[in-house]
């Protein structure tokens, strides 16, 4: 190409991006809904033994508890502040509910929920407690409450939940200079958020283009 053509070419390419650049702020929701798997056979456990004799478990295996009042398994979990789902996933063959109380930390969570029959110890069922969180490590501890002891324990899964639901602002003045045809700088004022900016997207006909941290 002549030197005319390539400026002719960035000229028309900077008409595109001038009309459908779009730039998109993402606040912290986004970014605090990541799921932790804690296997119940590396936890602490109390009165019960880790096996494998059951098809279905994840990990390396299960903890079968001791069937009597008082036998647990106790993960150590790393968490914001705040409300989290957590999830027992379980196996129980027989036809009775085995409870089970959640402590945090020593403290009262959960109390007496119930993790009824699956059909078979090869069947794995999940249950969700919502339970509250302190920022850091945390001892959740699932305890029996009657003499059949708890479930069959594969893993439980941690997800922190947000009470974040108020969009980030629109962030303003976009801003596009130093045209090139394979390159251009942005500039944009920040967008605000009462829990935290974590990253734009700048974004083109649905596409992203390149995604930067809140600091950007
Ligand atoms: C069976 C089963 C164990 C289970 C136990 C129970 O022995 O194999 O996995 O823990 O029953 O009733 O608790
Ligand atoms: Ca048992
Ligand atoms: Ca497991």
């Amino acid at each position: 190409m002549s030197p005319q053509s390539v400026w002719r070419a960035v000229i028309s390419g900077s008409a595109v991006l001038a009309v459908v650049l779009a730039l998109t702020p993402a606040a912290q929701q986004s970014a605090s809904a990541a799921s932790t798997d804690y296997q119940a056979e590396d936890a602490t456990i109390s009165q019960g033994v880790v096996e494998a004799n059951h098809a279905g478990y994840t990990g390396t295996g299960f903890v079968n508890y001791d069937n009597l009042v008082g036998s647990y398994v106790e993960w150590t979990v790393t968490a914001p502040a705040g409300p989290a789902d957590v999830t027992l996933r379980y196996a129980n063959g027989t036809t009775a509910a085995r409870p089970l109380d959640f402590t945090v930390n020593g403290v009262a969570g959960a109390v007496g929920i119930t993790f009824p029959g699956t059909g078979d110890w090869t069947n794995w069922q999940t249950k969700t407690v919502r339970l509250t969180l302190a920022a850091g490590t945390n001892k959740i501890r699932a305890r029996a409450t009657t003499a059949d002891g708890g479930p069959n324990a594969d893993k439980l899964t941690v997800t922190p939940t947000s009470t974040d639901t108020t969009p980030p602002s629109a962030p303003g003045n976009l801003a596009v200079s130093n045209i090139k045809s394979n390159a251009a700088t942005f500039s944009w004022t920040a967008a605000t958020d009462n829990v935290g900016v974590v990253r734009y997207e700048i974004n083109r006909g649905g596409n992203v283009l390149k995604v930067v941290d809140a600091s950007t």
